[in-house]
């Protein structure tokens, strides 16, 4: 099929949401990075979008809506807590793991009896979501495996030919993908997977806020993951990623040590002044960091990048996140000087 790219007018918004309620699948921009998006009610159009993305069956898709209100017509009950994190984070990068109604097909909640919903802030998605009316299922519109597209040309790159159209909706705000978290109790949060709503910031609203073990650790043989997600290999380019952490002057050793054809280091805005190898920079905090790693990910690529040495940023805050993204590109090679 041909993909078509739609602009951001209200005229295309319409399109894209008559394709989304006749069953077709559109890449849609957010603010955390472009989703694939289906009527999440609709069981052949998210068997599309799984077999779009060559996404594994049992790895549930997160739900969008247009206002944290109507997630009472999907799940069966909703925590006290969930409101509370609600009037604090949404709209944003924030995914809330519910106990799903029938309303939810099991396809897209990957044969869970929960699902993940979120209200996601970014304009262009919640007009679509509006002019639809359906919930929306969307995971990350990139080839499964490879890392999120945070710009309409990267979907177009990973699903041209085989999803009905992308709306460019300009690059996304944040990079990387929603904080997706489960509610333990009446005042306590598990964090599944770390965005940029962070620990720091939940712990505002909630008592206490456990970062689960799966987020910088492997799962070993045999152990359930708290979220499908975290089991597969994930946000890696064709290129091998290794992460080094310790201090900038270890880094250039282990580099020039390791240092040959295809070889590149991808480092900080701040370690640039006389590096002397090949390199790329994604920012100077995390903030920039989680909004360009991605894209730095896949310019790598481009490039023609085989191996790739990764200034680790310290995990905390934002940081948490990108940490979580590279640790996965990097299949848990860290090396530490
Ligand atoms: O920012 C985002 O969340 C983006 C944009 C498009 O909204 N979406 C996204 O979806 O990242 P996806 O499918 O690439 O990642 C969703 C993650 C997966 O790791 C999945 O396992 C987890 O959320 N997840 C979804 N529903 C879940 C559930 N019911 N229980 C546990 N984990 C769930
Ligand atoms: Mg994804």
């Amino acid at each position: 099929m041909d993909t078509v790219l739609l602009s951001d007018r209200e005229s295309d918004l319409i399109k894209a949401a008559e394709l989304i309620k006749s069953g077709e699948i559109v890449g849609i921009p957010t603010e955390t990075v472009y989703g694939l998006g289906a009527d999440a009610s609709n069981e052949e159009a998210v068997a599309k979008v799984f077999q779009a993305k060559g996404r594994p069956a049992d790895n549930p898709l997160i739900v969008h809506l247009a206002d944290f209100s109507q997630a009472v017509d999907y799940t069966k009950s909703i925590p006290e807590l969930a409101y509370k994190l609600a009037e604090r984070f949404c709209p944003g990068p924030l995914t809330m793991v519910l106990p799903k109604n029938d309303r939810i097909p099991m396809i897209t909640s990957g044969g869970l009896d929960t699902v993940g919903i979120r209200v996601p802030s970014h304009p262009v998605m919640h007009r679509i979501i509006e002019l639809s009316g359906c919930p929306i299922a969307a995971p990350s519109a990139n080839t499964s495996g490879y890392p999120s597209p945070t710009s309409a040309s990267h979907v177009m790159r990973d699903m041209s030919g085989k999803i009905a159209a992308v709306v460019d909706g300009g690059s996304s705000e944040f990079g990387v993908e929603s904080t997706v978290i489960s509610i333990e109790g009446e005042n306590t949060v598990r964090i599944l997977r770390p965005g940029c709503v962070t620990k720091e910031m939940l712990s505002e609203i909630c008592g206490e806020v456990i970062i689960d073990h799966a987020i910088l650790h492997e799962l070993e043989a045999g152990q359930k993951a708290a979220s499908p997600g975290m089991k597969y290999k994930h946000y890696s380019p064709r290129a091998d990623i290794i992460m080094v952490e310790g201090s900038l002057i270890g880094f250039i050793d282990y580099v020039g040590e390791n240092y040959g054809d295809g070889v590149y280091a991808l480092i900080f805005d701040t370690d640039r002044e006389g590096f002397p190898y090949r390199y790329m920079t994604y920012g100077k905090d995390s903030s920039e960091q989680a909004h360009l790693l991605f894209q730095r990910l896949r310019e790598l690529d481009d490039i023609g990048a085989e191996k790739v040495y990764v200034r680790a940023p310290s995990p905390e805050g934002v940081g948490l996140a990108v940490y979580n993204r590279l640790i996965r590109a990097a299949g848990f090679e860290v090396i530490r000087i």
